[in-house]
């Protein structure tokens, strides 16, 4: 098949399901904004053509290139694996009357607002939410939800502009920071920890499911900077207390008949066990979740999404062998990394247990922690046991230190 690949060097996932893709035995054309020669080795390796685009932006060039593309190398699928092109994929299908998501489709995994009325209909228990483009609107839903609120962008991403307000008055203070976010979404804050439920379903039918509890909730993390986030992929994927999570899952997808490809979702446990989901979208999580999978089944799920898009089917062994954990760390002080302390004996006591330290080397600049979900250096640790794991990545949060001047 000839596969048309949107972004496939950008951001870092990409080049991965390029090269699912291509170890599908499929002809990859990719299309990006980058020059050719910036491309990451893997999705070059992966790639049998690229055409560069002076932008994704103006979305009538682009489909006109992909038009010409058409014409002299007929397209049989558009795949796009990245938040901001969904809807222009969708776009691209539909002109070419190619199989996949078409707009209408998109939308509710791109709107939160759409996608909660979705599900409303549908019976499945979301915050209780109001969209709205003023700050009136603001005030009136907070008025009929009642604090503790959570304000946030209507198509948001990685917690960027959202907060959690617990009075009249402070709501006074955050309205001022949201005057470039154009509509947000007012929601009921939901007390609770936090969970993704990540598929890969093939016609509507889950092939493979993957959990993760967030260590804390994401808008914690991003709001402490001396906190380093967790992800964990759970092993015990079964375990009664994500019963609801995962039920709701299900109904989810089913409710916004998606069919083929990845999904992500967020869901909170409240401490009654009950479900109350977050979001959902219709394509693989960021921030190398897609690799905790990897690292707890030793497969990949990257291929594995790559044969569901184009053949229907997955065929990669799920083991869950193990629990998979990534940890952020961020820097002490601003400007450059001066020094790294701890990461030897870390290493002497975790090596064996360690699959990934990306680490910002000694000498660069720190990285925006407001603006970056990755922080100033990245661990991925691997354990069979749930709770051995939590505590080595507590453990390396703490003994794991960076410096910056
Ligand atoms: N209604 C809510 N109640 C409690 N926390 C929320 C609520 N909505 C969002 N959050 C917090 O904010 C984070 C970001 O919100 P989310 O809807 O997931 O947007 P995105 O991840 O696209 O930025 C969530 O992970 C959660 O920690
Ligand atoms: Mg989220």
């Amino acid at each position: 098949m000839n596969v048309l690949m949107l972004s496939p060097g950008f951001p870092v996932e990409q080049p991965f399901f390029t090269r699912g893709l291509a170890r599908r035995g499929h002809h990859v054309i990719g299309l990006g904004d980058q020059p050719q020669h910036d491309l990451p080795p893997v999705a070059k390796e992966s790639l049998a053509a690229y055409v560069q685009v002076a932008s994704f932006t103006d979305e009538e060039r682009v489909l006109a290139t992909v038009a010409d593309i058409h014409r002299k190398a007929h397209i049989d699928r558009v795949e796009c694996t990245w938040e901001p092109y969904m809807v222009l994929a969708a776009r691209m299908r539909e002109m070419l009357g190619l199989p996949g998501m078409t707009v209408a489709e998109t939308i509710p995994f791109r709107d939160k607002e759409q996608m909660k009325r979705v599900l409303d209909r549908k019976g499945i228990r979301t915050p209780r939410h109001f969209s709205t483009t003023q700050a009136k609107g603001v005030r009136e839903a907070a008025a009929e939800i009642g604090y503790p609120i959570c304000v946030k962008p209507i198509a948001g991403a990685g917690s960027a502009d959202t907060y959690r307000v617990d009075s009249a008055e402070q709501l006074e203070e955050i309205l001022p920071l949201l005057g470039h976010v154009p509509e947000v979404s007012v929601e009921e804050f939901i007390e609770a920890d936090e969970y993704t439920f990540d598929t890969v379903c093939v016609g509507g039918e889950i092939k493979y499911f993957n959990i993760c509890r967030y260590r804390p909730r994401p808008l914690i993390g991003k709001t402490n900077e001396w906190i380093s986030q967790q992800t964990v992929a759970m092993r015990d994927v079964m375990h009664p207390d994500l019963e609801s999570g995962r039920q709701m899952g299900q109904a989810v997808i089913q409710a916004l008949g998606f069919k083929d490809g990845f999904t992500h979702m967020e869901w909170y446990r409240q401490a009654s066990g009950e479900a109350v989901f977050g979001e959902i979208a219709a394509r693989p999580p960021g921030a190398n979740t897609v690799d905790l999978m990897n690292f707890a089944n030793d497969f990949d799920v990257h291929e594995g999404w790559a044969e569901a898009v184009t053949e229907g089917s997955f065929s990669q062994p799920i083991r869950r062998s193990y629990n998979a954990a990534s940890l952020f760390k961020r820097a002490q002080g601003q400007g450059r990394i001066r020094h790294i302390e701890g990461l030897d004996a870390l290493m002497a006591d975790y090596g064996e247990h360690l699959c990934v330290v990306d680490l910002l080397p000694v000498g660069a600049q720190r990285r925006n922690w407001k603006q970056t979900l990755r922080s100033d250096g990245m661990i991925i640790g691997r354990h069979p046991d749930y709770a051995t794991l939590c505590e080595m990545m507590d453990d390396i949060g703490i003994r794991l230190q960076i410096y910056a001047e």
